[in-house]
Parts: structure tokens; sequence; C-alpha cells
């Protein structure tokens, strides 16, 4: 433990005597004799917030990550006070302040430590920029493991780790390399199988330490604003993840067609490359949701212009893209060709809307059009004008969606990378300079997009996709992991990073496929794109300076493989969908790394490479090269082979055999997943009959098909379709029981259940407690059978 002596000597101050407490209904005041005040709110039962005000004064409350919905109230809220202690305890935590050092320590109603200060709260005067570096340390928990922290590229578990948060172009990154595009200050703690979580809402550039520095203590600091925290309990990790999900936003649902599969390149121009590209994946039939045009497709990489001379006619072209299928998602960034004869400069000018530096003159700096002003997304005004701005694109020119891009903000030819340090921001009313809005500059950006684009494409849903990303930036856009490099080692790194942004309440995010830099042989392509038809955003891109990297780049087998994994994801798109939905509505995470499917499975906390696609579908991406197959850890309970379905109890490693053309993929037992037939892209085919693939298992297990018109906000008015499964299973009985919720009414009629495991041949059904002759129903022996009506209940007997 250091000594207060050794604090002082290191020129940090800290908290000292508790020497007044007050309650003001839901919040906290303890106040040190040297002017600390500690203010906790219990937000909710198990989420508390901390907030240490330094000369009795805190900070204005504000904060862009946490979400206007987030969740309020408790139901218990006690203080007690002894001679050393104060305790404060809801329905499910106890927290306990020091009196001498306005330390604290947070359990369970039984005693059972979850976290606790070492240090606590510490801070130092910043000399050179004025305010605190604000400091807090833990006690490392013995045995306990990390988790979150947005889209770090290192090992799932952080125990060990320093990272930091400053959102950062970093093109062609490594492992390990850090920061990358996103700051998300959230982590997970495990110990004794009990998990909480912190997130930091201080937008500085701010650090962690995982026991890294001193084995067993965990800090983490900020370069200024406040020392300013949220501890949510669990003791699960999905608790924690819901609850900080809760906290900071879930994005609506997007239209279906954004789960589809989407080409991209830097760039596809002119139009006739664009429509050949188009035309290839049909002639293939290779299903294609989307097509995007990067920055060339701009005049002289101007936002919202387009380059005549390559797109004369964008009107057009995107309408007959559209009649064939294809959305058209354009590029937009954050910086503005200075250029007097440019309408966006002029408007920016004349409104003073451009960032200014601290003593006046107007930021600006270099990206692709040359030297640039950058509007401040921080001011509401801008942000009000940024979103106008869409109004022809999308509701004139017919662009479906749009990826901002380069908005951390990346400045070219300068060490920063990025805006100078002392560039101003309105930061909505608290001004500041850029070391307080670097990190939320490109969630402001593209707050201000998403606006604009639902405004315009409305009455349809917006999409939109964001590089750079805070804490929260979840609620407007997805978001794909910038600039990685087609090695073996960077689908480790894609795998990785998706797990974290899931578990960091950011689950629409997927990665280069293929890799953005340098160029994939065909397995090395095939393999990613087998990974990525499991990510939540499932894109092919790349720089397009090594070659081509379309599906049919690398030969007809490579082809023939995307293609059947393709389509496997268009199968998947309703249990895609309702996994979206689960996000949406329950803050679950789409894919769950396996220490959060089962923390109390030790072998689960240092895996990397397994992960759980929604509730039941079991995947493990192949990593290298030349592999017939991989070992990998089977999780608890009973497992179906996807492709043999031989049925595998986990709890184990195990080698599984997979051959180019094969992933590993293993369905939970009991099971129900909802598949669609293959289509070209989202709505070209009426669906004439639900798929129910169901893998038996002896015992209950839940599944559910989350249904809507796929666009539009109907859905919102209760026009949707939950159709909740419960499966029982017995030695000689399958009863399969449905409940529907929503308004919605499906298009189809019929339900085609496919039998994987059924220990039985059948002998009898009774649909809705009537039976029905087997003559009469359209089964195939045991392997499937067609029920047409809105079942309640289906009861299958054997012999
Ligand atoms: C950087 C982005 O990360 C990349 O995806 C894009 O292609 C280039 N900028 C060019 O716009």
């Amino acid at each position: 433990m250091i000594t207060n002596t050794e604090l002082e000597y290191k020129g940090n101050l800290y908290p000292n005597q508790i020497i007044d407490f007050k309650q003001d209904t839901d919040k906290l005041y303890f106040t040190t004799e040297n002017g600390v005040i500690l203010q906790i709110t219990v937000m909710r039962n198990s989420t508390i917030r901390f907030r240490y005000a330094t000369g009795h004064t805190f900070e204005p409350d504000f904060s862009y990550a946490v979400s206007e919905d987030a969740s309020r109230g408790y139901n218990r809220l006690e203080v007690t006070e002894t001679d050393n202690e104060y305790y404060i305890e809801t329905t499910r935590v106890k927290i306990l302040v020091d009196k001498a050092s306005l330390r604290i320590q947070i359990s369970d109603l039984e005693g059972n430590i979850f976290n606790e200060d070492e240090i606590g709260f510490h801070w130092e005067e910043n000399y050179e920029y004025g305010g605190n570096t604000v400091k807090m340390s833990k006690i490392t928990q013995t045995g306990e493991s990390f988790y979150g922290m947005g889209d770090k590229a290192t090992h799932l578990n952080l125990k060990g780790k320093r990272v930091n948060n400053w959102v950062t172009d970093q093109y062609a990154y490594g492992k390990d390399q850090d920061p990358l595009y996103k700051a998300i200050p959230f982590y997970i703690g495990l110990h004794q199988n009990k998990a909480y979580g912190i997130f930091f809402d201080n937008t500085f550039r701010s650090y962690f330490d995982f026991a890294h520095e001193r084995r067993n203590v965990t800090s983490f600091w900020a370069d200024g604003g406040e020392m300013n925290y949220y501890f949510f309990f669990g003791p699960d990790i999905s608790k924690v993840v819901r609850l900080y999900t809760d906290l900071t936003g879930t994005p609506e649902l997007p239209p279906l067609w954004a789960l589809g599969y989407h080409q991209s390149k830097w760039s596809y121009f002119p139009e006739s490359r664009v429509k050949e590209i188009a035309k290839q994946f049909r002639e293939l039939r290779i299903p294609c949701d989307a097509i995007y045009l990067d920055i060339d497709y701009m005049d002289g990489f101007r936002c919202f212009t387009w380059d005549k001379d390559h797109f004369p006619e964008p009107k057009r072209m995107m309408k007959e893209l559209k009649e064939d299928g294809f959305k058209t998602v354009v590029m937009i960034d954050p910086g503005i060709k200075i250029d007097k004869d440019y309408w966006v400069y002029q408007e920016a000018m004349e409104k003073g809307y451009f960032c200014r530096r601290g003593d006046g003159p107007y930021m600006h700096g270099k990206v692709w059009p040359g030297e640039c002003n950058f509007p401040d997304f921080t001011n509401p005004d801008v942000r009000a004008w940024w979103a106008e701005l869409y109004k022809e694109f999308m509701a004139e020119m017919g662009v479906d969606a749009v990826w901002n891009d380069m908005n951390e903000p990346a400045v070219m030819e300068v060490p920063s990378k990025t805006a100078p340090l002392d560039t101003r921001h309105n930061f909505d009313g608290h001004p500041c300079t850029h070391r307080k809005a670097h990190n939320v500059y490109g969630m402001q950006m593209v707050r201000a997009t998403y606006e604009g684009v639902k405004k315009y494409v409305y009455p349809k849903r917006p999409f939109v996709i964001t590089r750079a990303a805070f804490a929260g930036t979840q609620r407007y856009s997805s978001t794909w992991t910038g600039d990685n490099v087609a090695t073996w080692e960077h689908l480790w790194i894609a795998n990785v990073q998706m797990q974290r942004m899931c578990m960091s309440g950011y689950s629409f995010v997927g990665s280069d496929i293929g890799g953005f830099a340098e160029q994939p042989n065909g397995e090395l392509f095939a393999r990613w794109v087998q990974l990525g038809v499991f990510h939540p955003f499932c894109r092919v891109h790349s720089s397009g300076d090594h070659g081509d990297q379309e599906p049919w780049s690398f030969g007809t087998e490579v082809t023939d493989i995307v293609r059947k994994f393709i389509e496997l994801r268009y199968q998947l798109l309703p249990y895609l969908y309702t996994m979206f939905y689960q996000y949406t509505t329950h803050g679950i995470p789409m894919l769950q790394s396996l220490v959060y499917y089962d923390q109390e499975d030790s072998q689960t906390h240092f895996r990397t490479d397994e992960f759980i696609f929604g509730d039941h579908i079991l995947v493990c991406p192949v990593q290298e090269p030349n592999a017939q197959g991989r070992r990998m850890y089977i999780p608890r309970g009973k497992w179906y082979d996807f492709w043999t379905e031989e049925v595998i109890v986990g709890g184990k490693e195990k080698w599984v055999a997979a051959d180019l053309d094969k992933m590993p993929l293993f369905i939970k037992e009991g099971a129900i997943i909802p598949k669609y037939p293959v289509q070209q892209y989202v709505g070209e085919v009426q669906i004439e009959e639900l798929v129910l693939d169901l893998y038996y298992k002896e015992g209950v297990e839940l599944s559910s098909v989350y249904e809507d018109s796929q666009e539009g906000f109907d859905y919102t008015q209760g026009k949707y379709s939950l159709r909740k499964f419960k499966l029982i299973g017995k030695p000689k009985e399958l009863i399969i029981q449905q409940h529907k919720d929503g308004a919605f009414i499906t298009p189809y009629e019929s339900f085609k259940f496919n039998f994987h495991g059924l220990p039985f041949k059948i002998s009898g059904i009774e649909i809705d407690n009537e039976k029905v002759a087997l003559k009469d129903l359209k089964i195939n022996g045991n392997n499937s059978l067609i029920v047409d009506k809105n079942f309640t209940e289906l009861h299958i007997v054997g012999k």
C-alpha cells in the first residue's frame, strides 16, 4: 500500500477526513476537510455513480455518452453511519465510505467485495493546461480478469495490460497497437465468478492500467475533467453489459438490408465500374444489398458534391441500382475544402461554424481535398446545419445511406494526426479545447449525420456508419474497425475486436473483410468472409491499390465458398434480425464471448477465438493458412456440429475438421433457428414459409423470432411480430409451444420444421390439441414437417 507521504512526494493530492455529509434524494454528498466532495448517485439498484470535485466545486454536469432514455429509479436507499464509516445500501449493493480517507468499497449484500479503492481518488494539478489530472486506483482482486474497452486489438482478457483512449486514425495498425479509432472507457472486472463494470465518463485522453504497472492495482485516470464513473453490479457479465448499454443507449432497428452483405472499395468509379460490379453479383448469384462509393465520387473531394465526369447522373444511377436491389452508400468526411467558391465552405464560413484555434485563427489541416477547415460538431447549431446538408443527397437524389470517415478528425502530415490541442470547441455550451472534445468529435459528427439521414430518408430507416466513436455512439451509428491489413493476424484481431465491441455496448460493428491494406490470397479472403458473415455489419472493403477484392477475384473455388457463406447469412437473416432486436430492446450483445456466455466456467476466461452468435450458434474462425480444421473450446452444454450433426458434450477442447469450404459451427441443442430462403437482396423474395431448424434436446429451450416490415417505423407502434418458441423434449415426445406478440402479420402462413437429432420415429402429431393424420401432413419421414397454420402448440409423439 502506498503511504500518504509517498503520494505527496509524487505530486499527488488526495482527500482527507470527511467533515460533512448531506443527502438530496438519490444523491449523497461527502465533503472532506480539504475540499473534496464525493457525490454518490444511486441511479438504479445496481448502477451507482461516483463523482469527485476538488476545491468544493463540481463542473457543470454534462455527458455526451449517457442516453436521455437511460432508466432511473431504485427500490431502496439506506444510509447508516458508524464511527469510521458510512454505509449505503440498495437492494443489490452495499457501499462503504471510509471517513478518514474517502475510500470506498463495494460489495454485495452478503459482504462479497466486488470492488474496492486502493488509494481511491487522487489528483494532480495540471499546471500546463489547467484543471486536474484525475486518478483512481483500485485493488486488483485475486484472479481478477478484465474485459471491454471497445476496439483494443489485444487479448480479450485485458489483465496485465495498459491501454489508453484517444481516437486515432491508425492506418494498418498492428496487434497490441493502441489507441485505435474508438474511445470506450468501460471495463468489466470478473473475480470469484462475480462481475462488475466501471464506465469512466470522461472525454479527455484516459488511461486504464489493469494490474500492469503494479500487480495488485487497477487504475484509471484522465488528463483533465472530472473523476466521474459509474459502477455496475453484476454478478453476471450479461447484467453488467446490459446496465452499461442501458445507460449509454442502443440504436434503433436498422433497415433489414443493412444486415445483408455489402461490397465496398476505395473506390468504385466511374459509373460503368459500379454497374459492372453490381452486374457481376447478380450474374454470379452472390447476394448483395449495398455498394459503397468512397471519396472519389466527389468533385475534388468536396463533401456533398459529385464528380460529374465519373458520375454524370447520380440520381439515375442510384435509381437503376435500386431497381436491381442495390442500395448506394456514400462517404462523407468532416474536412471541408478551403475553397471560396464551394457552397458548403461558404455557408460554414458565413455562419462561423468552423473550429478556431486558441487565439482566434481557424483551425486548418490537410486531408484528401488539401487544406480544410473543420466544422465544430460539438456545437448544436453546426449539427443542425450539417444534418440539413443531407437533404439533396437523400431526399432528392436517392442516396440510401452514409458512412462518415476520418472523423477522429484525421489530419495528414502532422505528427499528432489530428487537430491541434488548442483548437476550441463549443461542447454544447461548455466551451473547451480539443483535449476535451477530441474523443467525441467524430461521435458528434455522426450524430449530426444520423439526424440528417434520418430526416431525409424518412419514412425509411436511417443507416449510418462511422469510424471514430466514443461511448454512446452506438445510439446513432454502426461502425467498422478502420484500416486493417490483409494478414492472418488481422483476422485474429478482427475476431477479438468484434467481440470486445459487443461487450462494450457497441454491437453493430464489422471489419473490412479481407483486409483494407495489402492483398489477401484466396484462402485468407475465404476464411475472413466465413468470419465476417457472423459479424453484425458485413462488408468487404479494401484500399483498392493492391488488386481486386470482390467475391470472384480469387478463382471459382473461393467464389463458391464465399457464395455459400453469404447465402448462409441471408438464410439466417431472421435469426440475425432477432439478435438485433434483442440488442436494441434489452442491450444483449449480438456476439457473446465465451466468458460472457459462461463465466462460471473458468476455462472461458482466457478464450479469444470462439464466440456465440446470438443465443444459439457457436462460431470459431479458422485463423491459420493451410488448415484442415482447428482445436477449439466447446463451452458446456450439448452442441450439434452444424455440418455433421454430431452431438458434442462441451466443457472441453476438441479438434474440429474444417476444410476451406467449412468453418467450425455448432448449434446449441434445443435451438430453433429461423431461416429465410436465399435471396439476392433483402426483399427480392416474398417469404412464403418460415423455415425452423429444430435441434432436438431432452429438456427445455427457448428461442424467438422477431420480424416486422423490415423498413419504416411501424414497428415502434406495435406492428411487429415476436414469436417465442418453447421446446420441450422428452424421450418419445416433442412439444413446441408458440406465443406470438405484436400486431404485424407475417407474410407467410406456414412453418417448415427441419428436425435435427430427433431420437424417435414420429408416430402421431397434434396441432393445437387436434390430432392430425400423418397422411394429411406434408411430412418427410423424420426429417421435416410443414405446419400450415399459426399453431400454438405442436405435439409430436414417437415410438
Ligand atoms: C480511410 C478509411 O478508413 C478507408 O476505409 C477509406 O477507404 C479511405 N479513408 C478513403 O476514403
